[in-house]
């Protein structure tokens, strides 16, 4: 029992002295544990004389009880401690300025495909939206495109592993072209028994897929589709609203439009529109923009018309080229790369 004092007052300095939680509870073990030496004190009781055993009982009590009081202490002080140390680490500077939201802009495209819409609007014309995982039939067959034009090749587009509910073969429509047919069967629809079938003027922007890759084409791009048709609409309508058009959008006069004779299975007759600059960088070179042309009698049979008393024109062009050349870009790919050097320069 002469031992008592020496391992309390050690055990109270190892105790006060642990550095960490996990040396706190080593140094518990050392004296209060299963083989600790005030247990081994303490289990030694039994064997004292029993005039001894009282007084060295009560004396271990208390010394245990003062360690208990020690290590609670100590405990408490090292979560403390940690609790300080976690809470300095982790402070937040609330004097800091913040970072600020930054400002988005509008695509060149989308910038392109806005200023469309309004020119169109202006004289008239519906904006429609369709499909633009769109049949084989709307985007094929009833623009009269022969069932085994080489346009339906898995080359050119990219089909669908599904079909529709009609068990009709689907794909990603390579044109905007099969909106003349989904506008022009619901117009007709909506106007049937009425006396006079209003014109049907719309235009039909949106994106288009090819399988097809380098500096000036893209899987993905966007076109425009135009649609005129009454019962007196003609070759001259179409040059008159694309000229005018054009001269809008690029926001000059100085532009020469031409029609240049091409082939489209839904349109006769059909043409390439060209531009060409009279000033600016691009002055004096033929730049196509468009496809475009009268549509095809057995087009117009197909909107449910009669191809005898309904005419008009189309056309269809590119929003990717119409923004290249509206602001001077050379690869198309930079319109896709989200660079944001080249996108900040639009917004
Ligand atoms: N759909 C044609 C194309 O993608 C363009 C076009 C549209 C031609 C309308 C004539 C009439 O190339």
């Amino acid at each position: 029992m002469q031992d008592l004092q020496a391992i309390v007052e050690r055990a109270l300095a190892d105790l006060a002295a642990a550095p960490d939680a996990a040396a706190l509870e080593n140094a518990k073990a050392r004296y209060l544990g299963r083989s600790g030496e005030l247990t081994a004190l303490l289990k030694r009781l039994g064997t004292l004389p029993a005039a001894e055993r009282r007084a060295a009982g009560e004396a271990l009590n208390a010394a245990k009880a003062r360690l208990e009081e020690a290590l609670a202490r100590r405990r408490a002080e090292l979560a403390e401690s940690k609790m300080q140390a976690q809470l300095a680490a982790e402070a937040l500077d609330v004097t800091l300025p913040g970072r600020g939201a930054s400002r988005g802009g509008i695509h060149p495209v989308i910038r392109t495909w806005q200023r469309v819409e309004a020119i169109f609007r202006s004289i008239g014309f519906d904006v429609a939206d369709g499909p633009e995982v769109e049949t084989d039939w709307y985007n094929f067959t009833a623009l009269n495109n022969p069932e085994n034009h080489p346009a339906r090749s898995m080359q050119d587009t990219f089909y669908v592993d599904l079909k529709d509910a009609q068990g009709l073969a689907l794909l990603l429509r390579t044109h905007t072209s099969p909106m003349q047919v989904r506008y022009a069967r619901l117009w007709v629809e909506r106007h049937r028994g009425a006396k006079r079938m209003p014109p049907i003027k719309v235009i039909a922007p949106g994106r288009t897929y090819r399988v097809d890759s380098d500096a000036t084409h893209s899987p993905m791009f966007h076109q425009v589709e135009g649609l005129w048709i009454d019962e007196d609409v003609s070759f001259a309508d179409l040059k008159a609203v694309y000229t005018d058009f054009v001269r809008r959008f690029f926001e000059t006069d100085a532009i020469e439009v031409r029609f240049r004779p091409s082939y489209f299975p839904f349109t006769e007759p059909s043409a390439e529109i060209d531009l060409q600059f009279a000033a600016g960088p691009l002055k004096g070179r033929w730049l196509e923009v468009s496809g475009a042309g009268q549509v095809h009698p057995q087009v117009v049979r197909n909107f449910g018309l009669d191809p005898e008393r309904w005419i008009g024109f189309a056309f269809g062009s590119g929003l990717e080229r119409l923004t290249m050349l509206r602001y001077g870009i050379d690869d198309l790919r930079l319109f896709f790369d989200g660079d944001l050097r080249f996108l900040r320069q639009f917004a």
